[in-house]
């Protein structure tokens, strides 16, 4: 039988990107074909094992250095995990990629002022009106990933089609067996 190869895809981009429901959308297309597979979600995260964190450099370093290393500890058990956290800095990008043994970093790209205008959470207008301070993308940085291995332009493209790309690099790096047909769990692939 093939070995499972497990995988952390981390998923960064903006508050408001489309990381989560990038996520969960092929976590679902993963399931269908019986694959095992986890989310870590930064706002899920921050209400256990990160609890008590905040939005400072040092917290946020700490936040993203724990839920590495939970999606290690999984995915070096047949696990593909997928992290939804902003990880803003390319430095703890760079330590995640070292640290974790299969390890893929997709920029989930929306422009900022599109992030904003959705405002999914309404957490942008309370950063404007000064009630979060340290609001990624507002007044504290997000560094644009240089070469992620994948970008997925989620104000070009459907979740479904984002999904897809998703799916198709996993299969390119063998991260979903070649006994999986692609087109039965993800029809636009
Ligand atoms: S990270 O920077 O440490 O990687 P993480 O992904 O865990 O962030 O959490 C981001 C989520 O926390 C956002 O999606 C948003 O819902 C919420 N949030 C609350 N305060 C902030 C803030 N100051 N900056 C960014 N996100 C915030």
């Amino acid at each position: 039988m093939q070995p499972v190869r497990g995988v952390t895809v981390w998923f960064t981009g903006l508050s408001g990107a489309g990381k989560t429901t990038l996520a969960q959308a092929v976590a679902g297309r993963l399931k269908i074909a019986n694959l095992k597979v986890e989310i870590l979600d930064g706002d899920v995260m921050r209400q256990h094992l990160c609890k008590g964190l905040g939005f400072s450099d040092e917290d946020r370093i700490e936040n993203i250095r724990r839920i590495g290393f939970v999606a290690n500890l999984l995915s070096r058990n047949g696990i593909i995990v997928l992290v939804a956290a902003i990880a803003p800095y390319r430095h703890i990008r760079a330590e995640l990629k070292q640290n974790i043994d299969n390890f893929i970093e997709v920029y989930v790209n929306a422009p900022p002022e599109i992030c904003e205008r959705r405002d999914v959470k309404g957490l942008y207008a309370k950063a404007r009106a000064g009630l979060i301070p340290n609001f990624t993308g507002i007044d504290a940085v997000y560094e644009i990933p240089l070469a992620p291995d994948l970008e997925c332009q989620t104000d070009r493209q459907t979740i479904a089609q984002s999904a897809a790309e998703v799916l198709q690099k996993l299969v390119a790096l063998g991260y979903i067996p070649a006994t999986c047909h692609l087109d039965d769990i993800c029809p636009n692939a």
